[in-house]
């Protein structure tokens, strides 16, 4: 932990790919800082990082598999509060004397739980409720000073507790939101029973977070490659209260951003922030280099490797006056490191990927890092932009890919077809934010039920046949992509209302030269992928 995060904080033990992270987010949604540490970890070394609480996460294994993940029974007698759910639930279970048994019917989805006896943690919830099971094992017998707290029509234990002990395991999730009453059992674990306090928000950070940055650069030189996303800006944003133009921002243009993106971002980083900002100017070299290659993996590597050439050959240039370049500030974030599992996390949550941010550093170039988001959910980073001072526009930008539209064109990239792209995606998402919108004034939310998460247009190498006026055409088709998700791991194709689509394809034949027709993209993540190269 750093100074920045406050001193009361639950552990979430992390049974199995990412479980633990939506517990934590809804741990910190309640204003409470939760960390991810690995599920077999040392009750000793678990006891140093001086936890308020543990929340035993869910996970795919079976309990009773030979090497199913195990949990040290030494961390039920810390004197602190547990809480489990699912996994985390019957591991308890077996760990502490019970059983686990494999029913003939699992239960999936929606169940009905009825409470079987009075529990802090069902504290104004109703008798019966609606909670979301996925399990196809259940506990049969309890450990010994346990009672049953709720069942099912089909599992005999759907919760179970020892109150002495604050130890409560259900085996429905309550971190999801199917779970009508989750976030209530929830905060009543973490407020009545471990009896936390609320201390956990972005706005009181912004100055520890501040002082820490200057602290750790002390009077040396900082330099960040800054993109114009959310994670990189709010770098930028913290840096420049921090230190000013001792750090220096690197804005590499490969003129695939989307319409006047870049000039956006120039105009954020010059005037409203006291920053050192370099517009390196790359259009030309990329375009050069993407000329003629089709292939999307191609594509990337190219993009990729100029990337850390250009913004290495900024650096170097930088130098020639004398002080070195001592860190790279990046804007790396909690599920970069979850993800990589590299690093802080390790354990079972995290052998997805490896680290999305290691950076080629050329022979002889070395900078330490400084990652002050590496603890941050997005939505916090997004909160912590807008304590900093930065536009709605970029903190609330959705996910654009590092070689932009390079691959929203399928074959080869030119500079007419970037053109008909930039317009076309312009007028997307000038109506499907405005769509966005409304639901927002309707709903309150931001990422309501039906609000698209992510849309674009995309350009495929293929013409076809039109009319306009009296006029033949013979002309690029649009391809609308729009998504609604929460993590871009899965999606399902937004269902636009037809006027919102009427609009945007009637908006691009008529404005776009070069486009005579706008389809839809009506498949989902799986079995497609948000982007289509
Ligand atoms: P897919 O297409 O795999 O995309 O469903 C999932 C999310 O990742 C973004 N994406 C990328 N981001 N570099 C990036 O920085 C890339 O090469 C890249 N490819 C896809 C995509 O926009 C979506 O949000």
């Amino acid at each position: 932990m750093t100074e920045a995060q406050p001193k009361q904080f639950v552990a979430v033990l992390d049974f199995g790919a990412q479980y633990g992270q939506l517990i934590a987010r809804r741990v910190r949604d309640l204003h409470v800082y939760s960390e991810i540490v690995p599920c077999d970890i040392p009750a000793d070394e678990l006891a140093a990082m001086k936890p308020s609480a543990l929340i035993l996460s869910g996970g795919p294994a079976s309990v009773n598999e030979p090497d199913a993940p195990r949990v040290d029974p030494a961390i039920y007698e810390m004197g602190v509060p547990v809480l489990g759910f699912c996994y985390g639930h019957q591991i308890t279970a077996v760990t502490l004397g019970g059983k686990v048994f494999h029913p003939e019917v699992g239960e999936y989805g929606h169940a009905e739980i009825e409470r079987a006896a009075d529990s802090a943690l069902f504290n104004n919830t109703p008798l019966k409720q609606t909670v979301w099971m996925s399990h196809f094992d259940a506990v049969c017998d309890v450990p010994e000073g346990f009672v049953v707290t709720a069942k099912t029509k089909v599992c005999p234990v759907a919760a179970m507790e020892n109150a002495q002990k604050k130890i409560y395991t259900t085996q429905f999730h309550p971190e999801v939101k199917h779970t009508e009453h989750g976030q209530q059992i929830l905060s009543n674990f973490l407020f009545n029973i471990c009896g936390l306090e609320k201390n956990w928000s972005m706005d009181n950070l912004v100055e520890t977070m501040t002082a820490e940055f200057r602290e750790k650069v002390g009077e040396d030189r900082v330099i960040l490659a800054l993109s114009g996303g959310v994670d990189s800006s709010v770098v930028a944003a913290l840096g420049a209260r921090a230190i000013g133009k001792q750090m220096t921002c690197v804005f590499i243009n490969h003129g695939l951003l989307r319409k006047n993106e870049p000039e956006q971002v120039e105009e954020v980083f010059t005037k409203q922030f006291d920053v050192d900002f370099i517009h390196v100017h790359a259009e030309d070299r990329y375009a050069e280099l993407l000329a003629g290659v089709t292939e999307p993996e191609e594509k990337r590597r190219i993009i990729g490797t100029q990337f850390w050439k250009e913004f290495f050959a900024v650096a170097q240039q930088l130098e020639t006056d004398g002080k070195p370049v001592k860190y790279l500030a990046q804007g790396t974030i909690y599920p970069d490191i979850i993800e990589s599992g590299a690093r802080k996390t390790g354990g079972k949550a995290s052998t997805i990927k490896s680290h999305h941010n290691l950076i080629p550093f050329p022979e002889g170039v070395h900078f330490d890092l400084i990652e002050p988001l590496d603890h941050f959910f997005k939505d916090e980073v997004r909160e912590l932009g807008l304590a900093l001072g930065l536009p709605a526009h970029i903190v609330f930008r959705q996910p654009f890919p590092g070689p932009g539209l390079a691959i929203r064109i399928i074959g080869a990239v030119d500079k007419e077809k970037l053109e008909i792209l930039k317009n076309a995606d312009a007028i997307v998402r000038e109506e499907l934010d405005a769509y966005n919108e409304r639901l927002y004034k309707q709903t309150g939310e931001r990422n309501s039920e039906h609000s698209c998460w992510q849309y674009f247009a995309v350009l495929p190498d293929i013409k076809s046949v039109g009319v306009m006026g009296d006029e033949r055409t013979y002309q690029r088709p649009i391809i609308l992509r729009a998504v609604e998700s929460s993590d871009a791991m899965t999606a399902d194709w937004a269902k636009l209302p037809y006027d919102v689509l009427a609009k945007i394809s009637g908006r691009i034949v008529a404005e776009v030269p070069g486009a005579n027709r706008v389809c839809y993209d009506v498949t989902s993540k799986p079995p497609a992928t948000i982007e289509w190269e």
